[in-house]
């Protein structure tokens, strides 16, 4: 805690009306880990709290050259391009295999904006307002209590008031740590007169060789994302482009874009949530459970594959069950041009090539919901994993020993339509999609659905008897933090939010 004499909050600032045009995406405004992704093979998400909002302020100030805007990231993109080439090209260099580069951005939850007196109601996000602490119990996550009451079972400093998250990555390390350390020094963190406080901080990093682009049960992970119109300027074949205000406030398809104040505009909802994997566990059940697959020339472990990709709706490869069911296919994985290419079209009311309830199909249900209810949920994934690799121990004895998971990230323009409305609409709803007509009853998410024990099941898992049930006996996804922010841009950092 600051020890000096308490300075009044700014008076709230005053709105005006979006100048901007909304078709335009200006590069330079926004942070880039929105649209582009900070490249990143490690990451730091620092939570802080806002201990002096003045110093704050004018600390702010100091760390905005430092964000990287989507423009910087292409850039950035380009030289990890370049020296890549140069070190296939020129071996005798002996250069390190990785150029050191780093990324920061920024975002705010709501409490951050009362603490420094800026009035942030045109944000206008019931789940952002409230931050989701107070949202957990309606995103099922377990805890004790009701209502009022309820305390989700989440880590300690998430269970504390978060103003703030500062994004940091990174080729390695000390990469990190030393901008880290830059950040620290700016806000006077551990000096005599800080600005913010660390709440707490979690390194994520990709999984090592072949596996860095997997998350920890071993699927590929970031395949499907979507291209935004007006930035992504050659989408691969796939689900529709999304109108940029899907994830851009203030732009086309921003539900609230007339009422946004300029400095909302370009800027987007980041959703943290800290999720951890039961790994040993997982592969446990889906190994005992593939016995129930029995299909003439599968031997177990091509059952067990068959049962894990049924249950995520894509192999381990990232190959999609709905074009290749019954056998992985890496070269579709990794072919961008067909591995998107599905949209369960041809089983709208059956469940033989993927399951209603698997990750993906639940998560985007494309041809099973009409095409603008699926527009307008979608959001941008930007996770990275963390924890160590499983263990033999963990192996030998199918139970985890170390925490590891996946630090999801995603951004919106709306936390209610994107993150919210997936994870309670459709994750944790037993009987979407609605319009099925199949008699059985599709069941829960097995990746990230929350309910009772006895939702606890989907059908679908085997292609040829799409009735039959499977029991989910554990949860492999475990919710233990996360917070509801607001990543503004560099106009409203600027002119606004550090003024
Ligand atoms: C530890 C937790 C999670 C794991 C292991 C996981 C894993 C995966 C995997 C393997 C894919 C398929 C590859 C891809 O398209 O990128 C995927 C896709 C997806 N996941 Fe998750 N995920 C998790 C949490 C979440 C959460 C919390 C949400 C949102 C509520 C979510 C939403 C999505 C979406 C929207 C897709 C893309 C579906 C598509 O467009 O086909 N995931 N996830």
């Amino acid at each position: 805690m600051s020890t000096q004499a308490p300075i009044p909050a700014p008076a709230p600032v005053t709105p005006s009306p979006p100048s901007k045009n909304p078709t335009e995406i200006d590069l330079g405004n926004i942070q880039g880990d929105i649209l582009s992704g900070l490249p990143k093979k490690t990451e730091t998400f620092y939570f802080f709290q806002i201990i002096h909002p003045v110093h704050f302020k004018r600390d702010l100030r100091q760390l905005i050259p430092l964000i990287k805007t989507v423009a910087d990231v292409g850039k950035d993109r380009k030289k990890i391009q370049d020296y890549k080439d140069r070190v296939k090209h020129h071996p005798e260099e002996n250069l390190p295999p990785l150029i050191h580069l780093a990324g920061v951005n920024i975002a705010l939850s709501h409490l951050a904006f009362e603490e420094i007196g800026i009035d942030d109601s045109k944000l206008d996000d019931p789940a952002f307002t409230n931050g989701q602490l107070k949202d957990s119990e309606s995103l099922k996550d377990k805890g004790t209590g009701t209502g009022p009451t309820f305390v989700p079972d989440w880590e300690e400093p998430f269970k504390k008031p978060i103003h703030g998250v500062i994004i940091v990555t990174g080729d390695c390390h000390p990469t990190v740590d030393k901008t880290v350390q830059q950040i620290e020094n700016i806000f006077d963190v551990n000096g005599s007169s800080p600005s913010i406080s660390l709440v707490t901080s979690i390194r994520g990093d990709v999984r090592p060789g072949d596996l860095s682009a997997h998350e920890h049960f071993g699927y590929l992970d970031g395949v499907s994302n979507p291209a935004v119109i007006g930035f992504d300027k050659d989408p691969a074949p796939g689900p529709k482009p999304v109108p940029a205000g899907k994830i851009l406030l203030g732009h086309d398809g921003d539900a609230n874009r007339d009422k946004r104040e300029p400095w909302m505009v370009d800027g987007s909802f980041l959703v943290f949530r800290y999720l951890f994997q039961k790994v040993p566990e997982f592969d446990d059940f889906v190994e005992r459970s593939s016995g129930r697959l029995v299909r003439p020339g599968l031997d177990k472990k091509e059952a067990a594959d068959l049962l894990g990709a049924r249950l995520v709706g894509r192999w381990k490869s990232g190959a999609p069950i709905d074009i290749t069911p019954f056998h992985d296919n890496p070269h579709l994985a990794e072919n961008p041009q067909r591995n998107n290419d599905f949209s369960f079209s041809a089983e709208i009311n059956v469940q033989k090539l993927c399951p209603f309830a698997s990750h993906v199909r639940r998560t985007m249900p494309r041809d099973d919901i009409p095409e603008d209810q699926v527009e307008a949920h979608r959001i941008l994934r930007r996770g990275i994993q963390f924890g160590p690799e499983v263990t033999k121990q963990e192996k030998r004895t199918k139970t985890t020993m170390h925490g590891r998971g996946l630090l999801f990230a995603c951004y919106q323009s709306s936390i209610s339509d994107g993150f919210r409305f997936i994870q309670t609409r459709w994750s944790n709803n037993v009987r979407f999609p609605p319009g099925e007509t199949t008699p059985e009853t599709p069941g829960l998410d097995p990746i990230i659905g929350q309910g009772t024990p006895a939702d606890r099941k989907m059908s679908g898992f085997n292609p040829d008897k799409p009735s039959d049930e499977l029991a989910f006996d554990d949860l492999w996804v475990v919710p233990r933090g996360g917070e509801y922010f607001f990543s503004p841009s560099i106009e409203g950092l600027k002119d606004i939010i550090a003024a």
